[in-house]
């Protein structure tokens, strides 16, 4: 089974941490699953509602990905800090070819777009 683990490592402006992911888990799963302490990341749990879980990728990683969803685009408007890499950490799912690792920069401010 270790064939479909890779590390993921989660950068924040303070902390990094880096965690095992498994292939086809978004990286909200992986927070969620290793109880990494991102303040109030990931609120709505995945539903494309709060944009919250606004993550930096790096651009090999951005450009390896499908286009985000029109939903997911208009979540992402909201988002502070926003970048030419960014995406929406509940809709990015891991897979084998970011093996062995990736690295993913979290903002410092979110933003629950529901509260807006
Ligand atoms: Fe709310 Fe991703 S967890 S949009």
């Amino acid at each position: 089974r270790n064939l479909d683990k890779l590390l993921v490592t989660f950068k924040t402006a303070g902390d990094t941490f880096e965690v095992e992911g498994t292939v086809g888990d978004s990286l909200l799963d992986v927070v969620i699953n290793k109880d990494i302490p991102l303040d109030g990341f990931g609120a709505c749990e995945g539903t494309l509602a709060c944009c919250t879980c606004h993550v930096i990728l790096q651009q090999s990683h951005f450009d390896r990905l499908a286009k985000p969803e029109e939903e997911e685009m208009d979540m992402l408007d909201l988002a502070p800090e926003l970048s030419d890499q960014s995406r929406l950490g509940c809709q990015v799912i891991l897979s084998k070819e970011d093996k062995p690792g990736i690295t993913v920069f979290v903002p410092s401010i979110t933003r629950d777009a529901r509260t807006i």
